[in-house]
């Protein structure tokens, strides 16, 4: 088999490679109206025909369009398979290096042919054919043929549909598509049509401070990755790893990449199942960070937080309502004149707001603070600013002194995350901080990074600016070089602001001299990675941090939320299409400003967006300074709903850190969109406002006022109420369904086991109860069966892993034979889980129609209480410990 698998993969390379030129010659020659390459001649070719390097010229033609630039004389382009489901392209100038992301963010192997496997031995899934004029190349599946990617202009001259072109500060790279194509990604935005890409869009990819409530522009992120699913359900999925500014626009049958600098970076991943995807691009990006179990619960914020009496008061409020909370949150407030690493002791006196912080972790509560990247430079006292500047951290201006921008503490320097240097100031003072205040995360916000002047060579004039003024009053000179006004404009901000718009010059320098109109996308990224490194260094656990800006791969350090949405039920719209966005991106740990960022909203609104956001994996309230306090415990309704949601989530948590150890193992998005589950299903491709928890359970929220019902789609088979274990039994279709103020619509599909606790109001009391396992079975069939697992560690190991006392895995299988149910456990390590005392104490199983006479645990009869009602059967009083094999069986 395997001869013969290493023959065929030999012959369909040979096939791809030589005869690339073949197919050329049978596709008609297009003339380009910009730019276009020819295909000059094959430099090198890498050993077991997994690539080959070639060069590109162009051609010589009197008529080339310059207004963008001149066009680079020759190109080197290396298609590459790095493995059986990589393909990576790479084009890049074949004279000298051009900006890339750093290898210390993203590492990938080398292009060259050593960084290649010698002896592969499985067959490549994805092949390469070009054309020689104008060059294009085209990615297919080898197996089916089918073409993914197609950069060669179609014949019938599409308008706008143009040849490769690449000039210093604008690439251009389009690609063929089917028509009615199923795209997803190219973020961060927030979207106004839903998940699936729209034909007729153009996608702006610069992070950009700007509020989330706003749609369809650039915003926080650059996730320059989409996923495409073609008819029958199979998916790959595209990276184009590249940080500088571009637009992706959609047309009805193509794709067309402008960037405006750096080389093109293609990496192609096969899937074919969108879950596969995620795991071939999270292989190369990073794989997710493991989050700690406390994460999962339910945190509070708000910005406006005033003292550690008020912050205090709020914490003993949720304990009062009987609404879960695990963390508590201080926004900006808690700070000196708004100066990182700092406290205010008139408002949060040290003394105090420690004891505040050693309360929570004697309640098994957790605190996370937040901090600028903008360090204060106004005040001579101020410690952290002055070590930065010793160290020789701060990004520059083009004159060599440190950038000068201004914050909320007024005039602020920004630390270079991509110094080296700068990740032991950092921790340095994160450890200095941490030895006051023992905080257990941190959020990292502003970093776009975010700027409330625009210019260069900014002047002070020594005055201290007053709270909360977002204006600039600094004065800065205009920079109107081509790095801040480059021939081709992004429309960003929506308003085709210049690149530097509020935030760093583009002129600006880093370390080893790299502008940021080159790094600019990486900033958020450069910090989460800096922060990430010094939590773990300074507390010994697994860190938790938020970051606003990210990039692909950002998930492999930090957590995110969606930013400055406002209460209104649009954006609880968008926050669940973002949420999605984020997770296929690769960053899995994500919510959105839970009641709206902006605005008070409704007791109906909140409640609402609370049934909601409890099931994203990141649940956190919070909200502005200018509006009331609104905690969830101040609605009468929304405290209702938030202790039915929160309720279930907490239940569900042992389900939940099985996701997200699934998500840092294998790049699976926590929460996922409908057709990652059922790639089969057509209709679930269109499905925006539901999402899956993992793979089994539909979250239907409502997201319009005054709603009694809710319209959800349900695929093919039969689903049961997480809250009452009522059925529904879908061909596939649209149902309504009750959804009066207070409820939910939360439901598992059959074939899955789900791991359950009991709730608590802390994830750290929900811990310590025993296990339910709920195992749905399809209804009316005789012969049917039903998985799951659970992996348990104490919840903030640094390393989330399987591995002998210190975490277990437990896989559960069930299966129904006519009136025979056998339900059993396989255990790796059990030694942890035993050391905990776990034990699952109650089976239900949903789709048993009669009630057993026997019931036999590990072949014995069982004195387990045995309760059956129309479609269930109940098991309790087992006793069984979860990190002991068992066979429970009942007839
Ligand atoms: C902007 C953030 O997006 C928001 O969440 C935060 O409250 C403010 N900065 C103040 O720090």
């Amino acid at each position: 088999m395997k001869t013969m698998t290493m023959a065929m993969w030999a012959i369909l390379l040979l096939a791809t490679l030589l005869g690339s030129g073949v197919d050329a010659r049978r596709l008609p020659h297009v003339v380009p109206s910009v730019g276009g390459y020819q295909f000059h001649s094959v430099v090198k070719e890498y050993p077991n025909q997994q690539g080959f390097e070639a060069k590109l010229v162009v051609p010589a033609s009197p008529s080339r369009n310059d207004t963008l630039g001149r066009d680079i004389a020759s190109l080197t382009f290396i298609a590459k398979i790095e493995n059986s489901t990589r393909l990576r392209v790479y084009i890049s100038d074949a004279a000298q290096p051009r900006w890339e992301v750093p290898q210390s963010m993203i590492p990938r192997p080398a292009l060259s042919a050593e960084s290649l496997d010698s002896t592969p031995d499985q067959s490549p899934v994805l092949g390469l054919t070009y054309t020689t004029e104008p060059f294009g190349f085209a990615v297919t599946r080898i197996a089916t043929g089918e073409v993914l990617f197609n950069s060669t202009p179609p014949s019938d001259g599409t308008e706008g549909f143009d040849p490769l072109v690449f000039k210093d500060q604008y690439i251009e790279v389009s690609t063929q598509l089917p028509s009615g194509a199923s795209l997803y990604g190219l973020g961060e935005s927030t979207r106004s049509d839903g998940l699936k890409l729209k034909p007729g869009r153009t996608y702006t990819l610069w992070t950009t401070d700007i509020a989330a409530l706003i749609p369809d522009i650039d915003l926080y992120g650059d996730w320059p990755f989409y996923i495409d699913v073609r008819e029958g359900g199979s998916a790959h999925g595209v990276l184009l790893l590249n940080s500088n500014g571009m637009e992706v626009s959609y047309k009805e049958n193509s794709l067309t990449y402008r960037v405006i600098g750096g080389v093109l970076d293609f990496y192609f991943f096969p899937g074919p199942s969108p879950l596969e995807v995620m795991d071939q691009y999270t292989q190369l990006v990073g794989r997710p960070a493991a989050q700690p179990y406390w994460a999962l619960g339910f945190h509070q914020c708000r910005w406006g937080y005033r003292n550690v009496t008020v912050v205090k008061s709020v914490v003993e409020n949720f304990r009062k309502a009987g609404i879960p909370l695990d963390t508590m949150w201080n926004d900006i407030d808690y700070s000196d004149k708004f100066l990182d690493f700092t406290h205010d002791e008139e408002r949060f006196p040290l003394k105090e707001w420690r004891g505040f912080v050693d309360e929570l972790h004697a309640n098994g509560q957790h605190y996370v603070i937040l901090v600028d990247p903008g360090i204060g430079i106004a005040y001579d006292d101020y410690q952290t600013y002055k070590r930065g500047l010793e160290q020789d951290i701060y990004l520059k201006d083009d004159d060599g002194t440190p950038y000068m921008g201004q914050v909320w503490p007024g005039p602020v320097v920004y630390p270079d995350f991509l110094n080296p240097n700068a990740t032991p100031w950092w921790t340095n003072e994160v450890q200095l901080f941490h030895d006051q205040l023992p905080f257990d995360g941190m959020w990292i916000d502003m970093n776009e990074v975010s700027n409330f002047c625009t210019g260069k060579h900014c002047i002070w004039n020594g005055t201290i600016v007053p709270d909360g003024i977002t204006t600039c009053y600094l004065q800065c000179e205009e920079s109107n070089t081509n790095l801040d006004e480059p021939p081709f404009k992004l429309n960003h901000f929506g308003t085709n602001e210049k690149l530097g718009h509020l935030t760093a010059a583009m002129t600006v320098k880093h370390w080893d001299g790299t502008t940021e109109y080159d790094a600019h996308n990486l900033y958020g990224m450069s910090e989460a990675i800096a922060t990430k490194k010094a939590l773990t260094e300074v507390r010994q656990k697994r860190p938790f941090l938020l970051s606003r800006s990210t990039f692909v791969g950002a998930g492999a350090h930090t957590a995110h939320w969606t930013g400055d949405n406002k209460a209104t039920y649009e954006d609880l719209a968008y926050s669940i299409v973002t949420v999605m966005n984020s997770g296929m991106a690769g960053i899995p740990m994500v919510g959105a400003d839970i009641c709206g960022f902006y605005d008070m909203g409704t007791d109906e609104l909140c409640s609402r967006w609370i049934q909601t956001g409890a099931f994203h994996p990141f649940s956190r309230a919070h909200s502005v300074r200018d509006n009331d306090n609104k905690e969830l415990y101040l609605f009468p309704n929304t405290t209702v709903s938030a202790q039915k949601a929160l309720g279930m989530k907490y239940q569900l948590l042992p389900y939940y850190y099985t996701l997200n150890y699934d998500a840092h193992t294998k790049g699976y998005p926590m929460i996922r969109p409908l057709f990652f589950a059922f790639p089969n299903d057509p209709k679930t491709l269109d499905v925006s406002y539901q999402f899956l928890i993992g793979n089994h359970i539909l979250v239907s929220p409502v997201i319009t006022a005054n709603a009694t019902t809710v319209d959800a789609y349900f695929p093919k088979g039969t689903w049961y109420n997480m809250f009452d274990h009522s059925q529904v039994v879908s061909k596939g279709e649209t149902l309504t369904l009750q959804a009066p103020w207070d409820v939910v619509n939360v439901h598992v599909h059959e074939g899955a086991i789900i791991p359950m606790q009991e709730g608590a109001l802390t994830s750290t009391e929900a811990r310590k109860t025993p296990f339910t396992l709920v195992v749905a079975l399809p209804s009316n069939s005789l012969l049917s069966s039903a998985s799951g697992d659970v992996f348990l560690d104490n919840g903030e190991e640094i390393d989330m892993v399987v591995k002998a006392y210190q975490s277990s895995y437990v896989s559960f299988k069930a299966a129904l034979n006519d009136k025979n149910g056998t339900l059993t456990s396989h255990v790796e390590h059990g030694e942890y889980a035993l050391k905990e005392g776990w034990i699952v104490d109650k089976v239900v199983v949903l789709g048993v129609d009669s009630a057993p006479s026997v019931v036999y645990v590990n072949g014995k009869p069982s004195l387990a209480k045995v309760m059956h009602k129309e479609h269930k059967l109940e098991l309790s009083g087992l006793g069984l410990p979860i990190g002991e094999e068992f066979e429970l069986s009942w007839k």
